[in-house]
C-alpha cells in the first residue's frame, strides 16, 4: 500500500482549495521553497533535542542535517523543530520533571503542525522515553534516532565509565584515597566526547529499548556519537521515515504488547537502569498497553544477564558491546524469550531484522551458559513498607546485603541528609539501613536521583562501600549498591514510608522479594493517624501542574490527563 498524496496529512495544509491552503503556499514561498520541492510530498518533522547546554545530544545539530539529506533523498519534505533539551547533568532539580513536559510538546507539535511522521533525535536519558511518549499519543509514523554513546574515558591507563567511575572516584576523594592533582586530570578524562552516558546507564538502556520496540533502525542504538556510522544511520532514517509515510505505518502498529515484553525482557537481560521500569511503563501506557511491575519481576526471572557491561555487569562499556555485536548481537542470544513475528519501522518482522546478527566477543557479550547474572537484573519488591511496589538492582549489590536486617535512619528530606549523615552523633554503623523520605514523584518533586544515598564519610574511611538504602527516590542508572528505589505509594503521600521512624527495623529479602517494616501493624496504624502532610513545594509554576497530575511510580510517573486513553481532535477535524 502507498498513500497517494492527497492522503497525506499535510494535505490539508497545503493542497486543497481556498484561502488557508493559499496562505500556507505562500508562507512556504517566503520560507524560500519552490512548489515542486515540497507539494504532494511526504512532510518529516525533525524533532531535535540538541543544545549547547547538553554535551550528550551536541553533536545533533550536524545529524539533523544527516537526517534531512536522507528524507530529500527519498522525496520527503524535512522541516526540522527545536524541542526541549532534557541535560541529566545540568538541569535540576531533576530532568525527570520535565520528562513529561517534552513528551507533552512532542505530541502537541505533531498535532498542530502540518506533519505526516516524524524522526525523534535524543538519547541523555529522559529524552528518549519522552520523544517516543509524544510520539506514541499523537500516532504518526516515527523514527527514532539515537544519539549515541560518548567514547570510553581514559585516565592512566585505566578505562572510565562516566558516571559510574565519577561516583567511585568521588568515594575515593572523600576516603583520602586521592587529591586535587588526580581529580583535576579526571576532569579531563572521565567524559572526553559527545554522547550520552557510555555505561549500560539510563540513556544506553533506553535507547536499546527503542531499538527493540522496532522504532530505530537496527544496530542504531550502540553506535558511537562520533563515529561516522551515526551519521550513515542517521541519513538512513530520513530515507525509512519517508517509505513509512507512505506505507502508513504509525507507532501503534509497532508499539504492542509484544513489543514492550521484549523491551522488558531486553532491558533486565542488559542488567540495565532500574528508571527503565518507569520508563517502559510509562511509554507503553501512551501506546494504550498495560505494563506492570509484575511483568518485570515474570520476565526477570526468565532472562539472564548477558551484557557484561558496567555498571550492572562489567568491566565492558558501550564502544566494546558495539563491536562485540550490539544490540543485534545480544538479541540474537535471546531469541528464544522474544516476540519475531512483529513489526518494526525497517523490517517486516523482528526475525527478519535480526537475521544475520553476530556476537564477535563473548566476554563482552555472553552466552547463555556463562551469563554475567542467572537472571535480570531488576527484582521488584513487596511488603508493608511498599504495597504497590519498589524495585532494586541486585546485581549492582553486595550480596552479603540482599538479606538483611537493620536498625533504620530516617531523614525526612535530602538536604536534611546531605546536612547530617556525616554527624557521628547519628552513630551510624554498617548494618544500618539509610531511609530518604520525600523524594517520590509529588514529593521531590520529580523524583530526583537520590536513592544511592551516600556512605556515611566514617564508615566509608573504614572501607564501606555499601549499605541498604531505601528511598521513594530514583537512581542513577550508572549508580549502584544495595538501593532500594520507588517505593510506592511515597511517603509524600503518606505512603508507609511516611511512618518509618529511626531505630525501627526493617528486613530487606531480595531472594523472597520483600521489604519489610517490623513495626506492629496497631503501632503503624497509630502514627499513620498522627501523620501530617508536607507542605506543598511550589505553590505555582509547572513545579505545582507536575504534583498534582503526576501518578505514582509504579504507574509510570506520568500526567494523568495525559496517560488515560481518550480521542484528541485533529486540528483540521471541526
Ligand atoms: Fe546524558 Fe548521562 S548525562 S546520558
Ligand atoms: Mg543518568
Amino acid at each position: 500500500m502507498s498513500l497517494r498524496p492527497e492522503e497525506l496529512r499535510s494535505h490539508q495544509w497545503w493542497g486543497t482549495d481556498g484561502l488557508r491552503s493559499f496562505s500556507h503556499r505562500a508562507r512556504t514561498r517566503q520560507l524560500g521553497y519552490l512548489p515542486e520541492e515540497h507539494l504532494g510530498k511526504p512532510v518529516v518533522a525533525v524533532l531535535n533535542t540538541w543544545s549547547d547546554i547538553n554535551p550528550c545530544h551536541v553533536h545533533l545539530r550536524d545529524r539533523a542535517q544527516a537526517v534531512k539529506r536522507g528524507v530529500w533523498q527519498a522525496g520527503g519534505f524535512p522541516l526540522e523543530f527545536p524541542v526541549s533539551t532534557l541535560s541529566e547533568t545540568f538541569q535540576k532539580p531533576t530532568p525527570m520533571l520535565y520528562r513529561n513536559m517534552l513528551a507533552m510538546e512532542t505530541e502537541e507539535l505533531l498535532r498542530s503542525y502540518p506533519v505526516d511522521g516524524a524522526v525523534l533525535l535524543g538519547g541523555c536519558d529522559k529524552s528518549t522515553p519522552a520523544l517516543l511518549m509524544g510520539a506514541a499519543s499523537a500516532d504518526l509514523p516515527a523514527v527514532f534516532v539515537p544519539a549515541g554513546p560518548m567514547l570510553p574515558g581514559h585516565w592512566r591507563g585505566e578505562t572510565l565509565g562516566s558516571g559510574t567511575d565519577m561516583w567511585k572516584y568521588w568515594d575515593d576523594k572523600r576516603a583520602g584515597l586521592i587529591g586535587d592533582c588526580e581529580m583535576g586530570e579526571l576532569e579531563s578524562g572521565l567524559a572526553r566526547s559527545p554522547g550520552h552516558c557510555m555505561t549500560m546507564g539510563t540513556a544506553s538502556t533506553l535507547t536499546a529499548a527503542a531499538e527493540v520496540l522496532g522504532v530505530t533502525m537496527p544496530g542504531a542504538s550502540s553506535i558511537p556519537a562520533v563515529d561516522s556510522g551515526h551519521d550513515r544511520m542517521a541519513a538512513a532514517s530520513g530515507r525509512r521515515i519517508v517509505d513509512l509515510i507512505r506505507e502508513d505505518l504509525k507507532l501503534s502498529r509497532i508499539l504492542t504488547r509484544e513489543a514492550f515484553e521484549d523491551a522488558v525482557t531486553t532491558v533486565l537481560g542488559l542488567g540495565g537502569s532500574t528508571n527503565a521500569v518507569i520508563h517502559l511503563i510509562a511509554m507503553a501506557g501512551r501506546a494504550g498497553v498495560s505494563l506492570t511491575l509484575d511483568d518485570f519481576d515474570r520476565l526477570a526471572r526468565e532472562v539472564p544477564v548477558l551484557a557484561n557491561v558496567r555498571p550492572g555487569g562489567g568491566p565492558y562499556l558501550m564502544e566494546d558491546f558495539h563491536f562485540a555485536g550490539g544490540l543485534p548481537g545480544f538479541l540474537s542470544r535471546i531469541t528464544d524469550l522474544l516476540h519475531l513475528d512483529r513489526p518494526t519501522a525497517a523490517h517486516a518482522t523482528l526475525r527478519e531484522q535480526l537475521a544475520g546478527a553476530l556476537v564477535h566477543d563473548d566476554d563482552v557479550i555472553r552466552v547463555r551458559e556463562n551469563p554475567v547474572a542467572p537472571e535480570g537484573g531488576v527484582a521488584v519488591l513487596r511488603g508493608n513498607l511498599c504495597p504497590d511496589g519498589a524495585v532494586i538492582k541486585h546485581i549492582a549489590a553486595e550480596p552479603h546485603l540482599l538479606k538483611h536486617t537493620g536498625p533504620a535512619v530516617v531523614f525526612p528530606d535530602y538536604r536534611t541528609m546531605q546536612r547530617t549523615i556525616n554527624d557521628p552523633e547519628l552513630g551510624i554503623t554498617a548494618d544500618h539501613v539509610l531511609v530518604l523520605q520525600n523524594a517520590g514523584p509529588k514529593g521531590g518533586p520529580g523524583m530526583p536521583e537520590y536513592g544511592m544515598l551516600p556512605i556515611p564519610d566514617h564508615l566509608l574511611k573504614q572501607g564501606v562501600r555499601d549499605m541498604v538504602r531505601i528511598s521513594d527516590a530514583r537512581m542513577s542508572g550508572t549508580s549502584y549498591g544495595t538501593c532500594v528505589l520507588h517505593v510506592a505509594p511515597e511517603s509524600y503521600i503518606g505512603g508507609p514510608l511516611a511512618l518509618v521512624r529511626t531505630g525501627d527495623l526493617i528486613t530487606l529479602d531480595v531472594e523472597a522479594r520483600s521489604l519489610r517494616l517490623e513495626v506492629p501493624d496497631e503501632e503503624l496504624e497509630r502514627r499513620r493517624a498522627e501523620w501530617t502532610a508536607p507542605p506543598e513545594r511550589y505553590e505555582r509554576g509547572y513545579g505545582a501542574l507536575y504534583s498534582e497530575y503526576v501518578t505514582q511510580a509504579d504507574t509510570g510517573c506520568d500526567f494523568t490527563f495525559l496517560a488515560r486513553p481518550g480521542e484528541v481532535p485533529d486540528p483540521y477535524a471541526g
